[in-house]
């Protein structure tokens, strides 16, 4: 098995967090014999101050040439005085758009073990496990015409949608749900936007080609409020980009901690896997990031670039027993208790040795 991975680490906590995923991913291919090649390249802030673009030709020419681009995070305050074109942001929008990955999962789990970090009540969520499916190149993020306009004192942007980009992505959701629980609920604004009511139609349209899922049509603003007063009931959710945006950061408050959330974009040339979470240049350099956002973006990249199954499941394993053991960063900790905090390298570490016992269990022919 043969990997070309590109590695953008970016700014704030990114370079942190992706060198314990290229930890656990290197173990992996050690322990396997595999033949996983690294080749880190720029991207964000520090690459638009030091190539003069936040998405460097040369970090696109290698991506495209990839099997996989794993990134940590972009952006930073240091960064808000740079024209809109220099901005972190839009190289990360860029590679997207580069990469053609239209279809963004993100999953959110409520592990056992920590559903006491969460503001809401373990009861609430234990048993909670949401992918959302958020379309990722179109929509207010990408559609033109978009402008600030001095002269008229206003600022636009548009959204649009086709029927095709509509389609496309939520073929995957349904797919997935097939998958899972086959539970699908499309997350739209129908009562108040047209391209809602196109979305809606596409993916009702859609919905008897998979006569085993069950569709829900809900409104983003009362699926908001549902989906964190009662979380067990999701299983697959489709939304359009902006809403998906918002609603991801909002899901991830059942998994504890924003600092958890992976995620997998794909439909594309080559498919990119990053943490939702974002720079986070408050704790950046202080060795307390919570990893196991990129670890487990780096799982998902063996699920579904590698086809690597077994090895995937042997990382999220290794991320629940490591949970599991009471193990934290600062993030799943009560506010100050930097004491007991592990640091971002001891709980990579752990977690990919933890890969190694799993890996080795599977295979031994002792195994109970
Ligand atoms: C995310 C982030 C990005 C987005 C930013 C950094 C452009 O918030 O991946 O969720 O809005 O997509
Ligand atoms: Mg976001």
């Amino acid at each position: 098995m043969k990997l070309s991975i590109a590695v953008l680490p970016g700014d704030g906590v990114g370079p942190e967090v992706t060198r314990e995923a290229v930890r656990v991913l290197r173990a992996v291919s050690d322990f396997a014999g595999y033949d996983f090649h690294f080749e880190e390249l720029p991207i964000g802030g520090q690459a638009a101050l030091d190539f003069g673009s936040p998405f460097p030709e040369q970090t696109r020419e290698r991506c495209l040439a990839s099997s996989a681009v794993l990134l940590g995070a972009v952006g930073g305050p240091q960064f808000d005085s740079l024209p809109n074109d220099l901005r972190p942001e839009a190289g990360l929008l860029a590679l997207r758009q580069a990469l053609g990955c239209f279809a963004n999962l993100r999953p959110a789990i409520a592990y056992q073990s920590i559903a006491d970090c969460s503001p809401l009540r373990p009861e609430r969520i234990l048993g909670a496990n949401i992918l959302i499916v958020r379309e990722l190149l179109g929509g207010l993020y990408f559609s033109e015409p978009r402008a600030i306009d001095a002269a008229a004192r206003c600022a636009f942007n548009t959204m649009r949608y086709s029927e095709h980009e509509i389609e496309r992505v939520a073929r995957v959701a349904f797919k997935l749900a097939q998958g899972r629980r086959k539970k699908l609920v499309s997350v739209d604004k129908a009562n108040v936007l047209e391209t809602s009511r196109l979305w809606r139609q596409v993916v009702t349209y859609l919905a008897s080609e998979f006569p085993d899922v069950s569709l829900e049509h809900a409104l983003v603003d009362s699926f908001a409020m549902n989906v964190i007063t009662n979380p067990t009931r999701y299983d697959v959710v489709l939304t359009e980009n902006l809403f998906g945006d918002i609603l991801s950061d909002e899901v991830s408050v059942i998994a504890g901690s924003l600092g958890m959330l992976p995620s997998a974009s794909i439909g594309g040339r080559v498919d990119l896997y990053e943490p939702i979470h974002c720079s986070a240049p408050d704790i950046a350099g202080r060795a307390i990031a919570n990893p196991i956002g990129a670890i487990a973006s780096a799982a998902m990249l063996l699920r579904h670039t590698a086809k690597l199954q077994a090895e995937a499941d042997c990382v999220e394993v290794a991320i629940e027993q490591v949970l599991n053991s009471g193990m934290r960063t600062a993030d799943l900790l009560p506010p100050g208790d930097l004491e007991s905090a592990a640091s971002t390298t001891a709980i990579g570490l752990r977690i990919a040795e933890a890969t190694v016992e799993a890996l080795h269990s599977r295979t031994s022919y002792f195994a109970v």
